[in-house]
């Protein structure tokens, strides 16, 4: 049976005793409209561990745009019943004042990987994500963290914290799971026009198919996507692209 929880200390309480049964947990966080890539990444947390927990909570610290933050796609009953179908025990529910009891005075930074490719054009982002990711992490008391490859330098990043910060808990890296037509699974698509989802897998093809950084750049612009950057780092092509009002981010292996 599924148990939803939307306060912090009867979560803790649950954990407490599950751990007193020796049961493993595995986190997977996510802020929800939720995919097949979430899915994936739930279906591989309850394979290998004996419960999951899913964490659903928009992340206002993340943002750096009001409007995106305002924007970003919610679906809570459906998310809640896709975690149904997937057999997930526990869903964590948190609101902004019990993840925020210190209004965002404490937060992790990173000065150095954070600062390039998302980080420079969605400053503080990675701020936001490295300190709910702690919170999150310090909440589950989990075994493992599951987390997806489609947001490589946010797996770099949230590696490294948990390095450096001594976590118990084991971060895992999931692959990134594609539409049929190539595209990248993300919440944002549910944002996309049917126009602008028509031409959003070549922004894929492109980065896989150019010869070069330079080329994937020039070819992407004259396709119509405002080009963030694209970049090779850790073995890997990465790109960010703004199709209208959508940011799409994605990444290939070199
Ligand atoms: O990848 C995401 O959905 C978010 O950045 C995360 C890890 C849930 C933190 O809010």
């Amino acid at each position: 049976m599924m148990e939803i929880l939307c306060d912090i200390p009867t979560w803790q309480e649950t954990r407490a005793e599950d751990r007193a049964k020796g049961l493993s947990l595995g986190l997977v966080p996510t802020m929800g409209a939720l995919h097949q890539g979430h899915l994936s990444l739930v279906q591989q947390a309850n394979s290998e561990n004996d419960t999951c927990l899913v964490s659903l909570f928009v992340n206002p610290t993340q943002f750096d745009q009001d409007n995106d933050f305002e924007q970003y796609p919610q679906q809570i009953e459906k998310d809640l019943e896709l975690l149904k179908s997937v057999g997930v025990r526990y869903v964590l529910l948190p609101d902004q004042e019990m993840m925020y009891p210190d209004q965002y005075r404490y937060k992790v930074r990173e000065d150095s990987q954070s600062t390039i490719l998302c980080g420079s054009h969605r400053p503080g982002h990675f701020d936001g994500v490295l300190t709910v990711v702690l919170k999150l992490l310090n909440l589950a008391q989990a075994e493992k963290a599951y987390f997806g490859e489609k947001d490589y330098q946010q797996l770099q990043l949230v590696r490294g914290m948990a390095e450096a910060f001594f976590i118990p808990t084991e971060i895992v890296g999931c692959p990134l799971v594609r539409e049929e037509d190539g595209l990248a699974m993300s919440s944002r698509n549910l944002n996309l026009t049917e126009s602008e989802r028509q031409k959003a897998p070549l922004f894929y093809q492109i980065l896989k198919e150019s010869a070069s950084v330079d080329e994937a750049k020039k070819n992407l612009s004259t396709q119509g996507f405002d080009v963030d950057y694209v970049e090779e780092h850790w073995g890997r092509r990465l790109g960010a692209v703004r199709l209208g009002q959508v940011r799409l981010i994605d990444n290939v292996e070199l």
